[in-house]
């Protein structure tokens, strides 16, 4: 639909007083709404990553009320990573993140709204909430619902991180656990103290990157990205979410007073900002990605070459979980994202000029920002000059002869004792075979595992190796050993992780041609991963390849049967 064609879009919703009264409206009163506000809400009592977000739309209701305003709620299937990965239904994550967009664009057209109001959380749906505002071009911005809030426990090496303790440390419990390395009794002290309320994970893993990525790309008003979602698991939606949706609601009146849509914010700049900060924090590499999608919807021309380029330029200064030891809400009790922002802008890493939801550039929002000297002492947020780690030490694009088009290697601030990892390759078809491996102990130091048919054909859905990673680091194997996929990870894991290549196996890519025992080297440092194999040696053995067979394996009419036609490779950030 054309932006002209939606300009008095819900007369069509005001004018169908039969519908409307019997739907429970007043029509006279409809019929004087100042806006129609699609409230697009991804909400399920299933799990605690969006278990708030409906109490959180019939909050943006009453809210607009106040302003005149009608909010019509829009559902969509929020679809929890932590009860799908490891699981058979892995494969339905990614997916879901196109589902939602589409969801919200149907229904924001069918409903016939003015403008939007995307409540996002758990990955996928933070990585839709900007696709239906940048494919609409509705006026528009994005509240997030809350991340989890973090606990502590009284045994080692956990109790040395203090009140930091997210469901990474749990994951890693369990597999430590299984490992004989802590107690059953401890395992339950985790359990029960992780994650005293709900919200989404709780550190710098792929929900926290994607509100990042909304806030720093000015779709999200200021500090919106870290609040935690409530107190406790009894309690009510926590205050800062509250006051956020109030602000969104005003900000949403001025978005519209003003005339500026999402597209004149998610511009290339705006994209670049995103990304240096992502970067600067130590985000997921499903940023690639979502990032990619985001920007296919709002037409911004955006590359994974130009994703390196901008993130190879930006030291790792947060030091937030994965890769360090705080988690979000410790960012968000000094100033949130914002704070980060601000040491960036210092630093010449962002563009200050471009516009947000406030109304107001970046520089201008940043300009009350304390700087962190005036914060004082913390280890939070490190200084440009003082990183975490240096430039080109977290996410790069490496490419090779088996990975021809991309892949993504996830270092996370850490580098490589020999500059690059060479190890025997141990090849698996499937996350499970992997598993039991792993499990059997038959994963011994100097392994390169290749998991392969689990790319976004192969899966089919892309899933993620997470369970992979946490039981290499539950059983202390995490620096010796690499895992290379055609699959994704999660924002949790962390290793040596090669994730995204591309082409994925199950389209012919010539990971397909890896066999147990080759030597697979991984350099950083010249952005290659390849496996010790002649051009002739590779092409012999891919003439012997064969397509996976669909029969049993895909249901006709299904959404993986439709998916596996339509999805582009992770290169093009699987795209639909
Ligand atoms: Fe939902 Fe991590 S599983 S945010």
């Amino acid at each position: 639909m054309t932006q002209d064609a939606q300009k008095d879009s819900s007369t069509y919703w005001k004018k169908s007083r039969v519908e409307l009264r019997a739907a429970g409206f007043d029509p006279d009163r409809t019929a004087k709404t100042t806006a129609v506000v699609t409230i697009a809400s991804a909400w399920t009592n299933a799990h605690r990553c969006n278990n708030r977000v409906r109490g959180i739309a019939d909050l943006l209701v009453e809210l607009l009320a106040e302003r005149g305003g009608q909010g019509l709620v829009v559902g969509a299937p929020a679809v929890s990573d932590a009860l799908t990965q490891g699981t058979p239904t892995a494969g339905y994550s990614l997916v879901s993140r196109d589902v939602v967009a589409d969801c919200f664009e149907i229904g924001h057209y069918a409903h016939h709204g003015d403008a939007m109001i995307v409540i996002s959380g758990c990955d996928k749906t933070g990585a839709a909430a900007l696709m239906p505002l940048a494919r609409t071009n509705a006026f528009g911005l994005v509240l997030y619902p809350g991340t989890s809030s973090p606990g502590k426990v009284s045994f080692e090496p956990w109790a040395a991180k203090g009140t930091n303790l997210t469901i990474m440390d749990y994951a890693e419990g369990r597999a430590a656990q299984e490992a004989g390395r802590i107690s059953a009794a401890e395992l339950v002290e985790l359990e029960r103290n992780v994650m005293p309320g709900s919200g989404t994970c709780g550190a710098m893993f792929t929900a926290n990157t994607m509100s990042t990525t909304a806030e720093a790309i000015g779709m999200m008003l200021p500090r919106g990205a870290s609040h935690p979602a409530d107190y406790d698991a009894a309690s009510d939606i926590h205050a800062d979410v509250r006051a956020q949706a109030r602000a969104s609601v005003e900000a949403l009146y001025r978005l519209m007073e003003a005339g500026i849509r999402p597209r004149d914010i998610m511009t290339l700049r705006a994209f670049e900002n995103a990304i240096t900060t992502v970067y600067a924090m130590g985000g997921s590499t499903n940023m690639y990605l979502h990032l990619l999608a985001i920007a296919r919807a709002a037409e911004v021309p955006l590359t994974i070459e130009r994703i390196q380029e901008i993130g190879e330029r930006v030291p790792l200064i947060s030091n937030l979980q994965p890769h360090g030891p705080y988690a979000m809400t410790s960012l968000h009790a000094i100033g949130g994202v914002p704070v980060v922002m601000k040491e960036l802008l210092r630093a010449g890493l962002l563009h200050g000029d471009v516009m947000t939801v406030t109304g107001r550039t970046l520089a201008e929002n940043l300009a009350a920002t304390p700087t962190l000297e005036e914060i004082g002492k913390q280890d939070i947020v490190r200084p440009v000059g003082q990183p975490v780690a240096p430039a080109n030490n977290h996410i790069s694009v490496l490419r090779g002869n088996i990975a021809p088009e991309s892949c993504v290697l996830k270092l996370s601030g850490k580098t490589l004792e020999k500059g690059e990892f060479r190890g025997t390759a141990r090849v698996f078809d499937s996350e499970a075979d992997t598993m039991k491996a792993i499990r059997a102990g038959e994963i011994k130091p100097g392994t390169v595992i290749v998991v392969r048919n689990v790319g976004p054909v192969g899966g089919p859905g892309m899933p993620e190796m997470v369970m992979l990673t946490i039981q290499l680091q539950g059983r202390g194997l995490g620096e010796d050993v690499a895992l290379i996929t055609d699959g994704r990870f999660s924002g949790v894991s962390h290793g040596i992780l090669i994730g995204h290549i591309s082409p994925e196996a199950a389209r012919g890519g010539p990971i397909a041609a890896v066999r147990d025992g080759d030597t697979i080297v991984i350099d950083p440092g010249q952005r290659t991963l390849n496996v010790d194999l002649s051009d002739a040696e590779i092409a012999k053995r891919m003439a012997e390849w064969r397509a996976p067979d669909p029969a049993g394996r895909l249901r006709p009419g299904s959404v993986h049967d439709k998916y596996v036609r339509l999805v582009s490779s992770a290169h093009y950030g699987c795209v639909v």
